[in-house]
């Protein structure tokens, strides 16, 4: 089968994601670079250890004599500033230099975590990143934010560090649980609407086949969403301005992951999913965009069996907007929303009426629309 092949164009900086079926057994074909003389460090999690034996093997049959894993704990606790340490001590215990490279093999957790991890070891030594959930496939393995939450906030501690390739296997996905693949699915409604009412229209009719993993609707999403992705990245890498469209949902979801503990209870395409919403429900109270929409991207994602409210999360309104308030998308003492005139045209304001957004907040955790 034919892969897909998007470039991420950044100057020198520049990589391309290939994405397809069976990449795993070929991925030195899609790096830039001869893997052969390469010491490699996969680092990944016991869930998806199995993926990262594999690639070793292909490694080891292409002539790499030096290929480690570190495997960690799965899930979000395992971005912490204990795994960076474990996995720096890993590293210079098996005298990593700067011509090794480091294969992140995982989700979002292990990307951001091996990212960050190999660009501080020794001011920085090259990574790439092979994604295995979708969420990870069309949004964290791409742009080159890498990073550990912290106890004051997710992702608060980190770095921007863009890979040399993203290798997207699809059939990796077999094996994620149904759940994890709903929460990756959130941030593929995400694109449709930033800015693109037809990828919107076509995730109405399309979404049970993308969520169903048919082979040419999760291509066709990934590639599309990679590409809604490359556009962003490549106009504002550093997220001076544009890139922060990418966050749509995310004030609002980052708060309600930190109220539910990273504990799993919440996973983090869910709480962009209940954000989506608030984030479209604000509009509407604010008179911007018309309820019309914002019931259609309820509807939308209630309809995939995807949460839409708060009223699961034990917590209250002061909690969220003390949270908020510590996101990195403050700028001067300000919220940064990202909110819509219609599906399909979202912006970025720190224009809000902080009554309205308790109202939204409210509304949410009662479970109403
Ligand atoms: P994750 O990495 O925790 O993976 C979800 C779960 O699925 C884990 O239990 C993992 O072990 C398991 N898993 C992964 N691949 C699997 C597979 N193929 N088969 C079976 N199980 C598999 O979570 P995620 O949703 O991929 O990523 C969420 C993280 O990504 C969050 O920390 C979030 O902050 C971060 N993120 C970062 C960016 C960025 O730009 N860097 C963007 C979005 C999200
Ligand atoms: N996930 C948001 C970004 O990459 O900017």
């Amino acid at each position: 089968m034919q892969s897909k092949i998007v470039k991420i164009d950044l100057g020198e900086r520049s990589y391309d994601i290939a994405i397809g079926s069976g990449l795993l057994s070929l991925v030195g074909d899609y790096l830039p670079f001869d893997i052969s003389a390469k010491k490699v460090f996969l680092i990944t999690d016991d869930n998806v250890e199995p993926y990262a034996l594999d690639l070793r093997s292909k490694l080891q049959e292409a002539g790499v004599g030096f290929c480690e894993i570190l495997t960690l704990p799965h899930g979000e606790k395992t971005k912490s500033y204990d795994s960076l340490r474990r996995a720096h001590d890993w590293m210079l215990e098996n005298n990593i230099d700067r011509s090794s490279i480091v294969f992140a093999v995982g989700g979002g957790v292990i990307g951001d975590l091996a990212g960050f991890s190999a660009s501080t070891i020794l001011r920085g030594v090259p990574f790439v990143q092979i994604p295995t959930t979708i969420l990870s496939q069309v949004d964290s393995s791409v742009g080159g934010k890498t990073g550990i939450n912290t106890s004051y906030g997710k992702n608060l501690v980190g770095s921007f560090f863009q890979p040399e390739a993203v290798i997207t296997d699809i059939d990796t996905l077999k094996t994620l649980p149904k759940r994890e693949v709903l929460a990756g699915y959130a941030e593929v409604v995400k694109y449709g609407l930033i800015d693109d009412l037809a990828f919107f229209e076509w995730l109405e009719e399309n979404g049970s086949a993308v969520i169903d993993l048919e082979e040419e609707a999760i291509l066709y999403a990934l590639e599309t969403s990679c590409r809604a992705k490359a556009r962003v990245v490549e106009a504002d890498e550093r997220e001076g301005g544009k890139r922060a469209l990418l966050n749509l949902g995310h004030t609002f979801g980052h708060a309600l992951e930190a109220a539910a503990g990273y504990d799993g209870s919440l996973l983090h395409g869910e709480g962009v999913s209940i954000g989506s919403v608030m984030a479209f429900d604000l509009s509407v109270q604010m008179g911007l965009c018309t309820q019309e929409d914002a019931d259609r991207v309820r509807k939308h994602f209630e309809s995939v069996g995807l949460p839409v409210d708060a009223s699961a999360i034990s917590t209250n309104v002061d909690y969220l907007i003390d949270s908020m308030g510590r996101d990195k998308k403050v700028l001067n003492n300000k919220m940064t929303f990202i909110l819509a005139r219609a599906i399909g045209e979202a912006f970025i304001t720190q224009d809000v009426d902080e009554a309205m957004v308790r109202s939204v907040l409210e509304q949410s955790l009662s479970g109403g629309c």
